[in-house]
């Protein structure tokens, strides 16, 4: 088997946190420049919980190879049925078919937890996240050029979307 998909838990957050940390200081996905510490995100992981939202991991063995979780795209309330996601690989297991099996079943949960809509805000336009995002069902909506500055360049983000209502998620 490629991965097993299942509910992350409070006892994974380390391994995601080094997961996290590199794409931070390596990547342009995530514009954060400093790396979220272990209680950043084991409150992440319990407020998923909380709320009934999908906060999923990938498991190779004993080996925590990747994470996708799905939260409110706004606090504001009428977004209160629309999310973003975020999804990260171990970089040992990048294009594998790892990030497929976590965005399909991601998408699947949130529809079940009652999002309507999922936003994928890809962060310095990445193809990998892109070519993902579109086999995954998701079109892009929009791209907001220049909004990043990250390791000296100016970087653009794309916003891709999927109806998680419609026949085709
Ligand atoms: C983006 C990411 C999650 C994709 O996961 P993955 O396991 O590598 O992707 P998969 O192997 O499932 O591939 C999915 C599709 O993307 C394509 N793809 C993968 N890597 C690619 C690359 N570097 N360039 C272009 N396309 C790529 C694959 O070809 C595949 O499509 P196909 O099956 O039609 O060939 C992973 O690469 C990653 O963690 N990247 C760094 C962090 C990041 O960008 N996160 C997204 C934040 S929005």
């Amino acid at each position: 088997m490629l991965a097993r998909i299942r509910p992350a838990r409070i006892e994974d957050a380390a391994a995601i946190a080094a997961i996290y940390a590199h794409h931070v200081r390596h990547g342009t996905a995530s514009f954060d420049e400093v790396p979220r510490s272990l209680a950043e995100t084991e409150a992440k992981i319990a407020e998923c919980e909380a709320q009934g939202w999908p906060f999923l991991v990938a498991e190779h063995g004993q080996d925590l190879v990747g994470y996708s979780y799905a939260m409110r795209f706004r606090d504001r309330a009428a977004y209160a049925f629309t999310c973003e996601n975020a999804i990260y690989l171990h970089p040992d297991w990048l294009g594998r078919g790892i990030g497929t099996l976590l965005l399909c079943e991601l998408v699947a949960c949130a529809r079940s937890c009652g999002f309507r809509q999922m936003i994928a805000v890809i962060g310095g336009a990445g193809p990998a996240s892109a070519a993902l995002h579109a086999k995954c069902g998701f079109r892009e909506a929009g791209r907001l050029k220049a909004v990043g500055y990250k390791f000296g360049r100016w970087l653009d983000t794309i916003y891709m979307q999927i109806a998680l209502d419609a026949p085709e998620a």
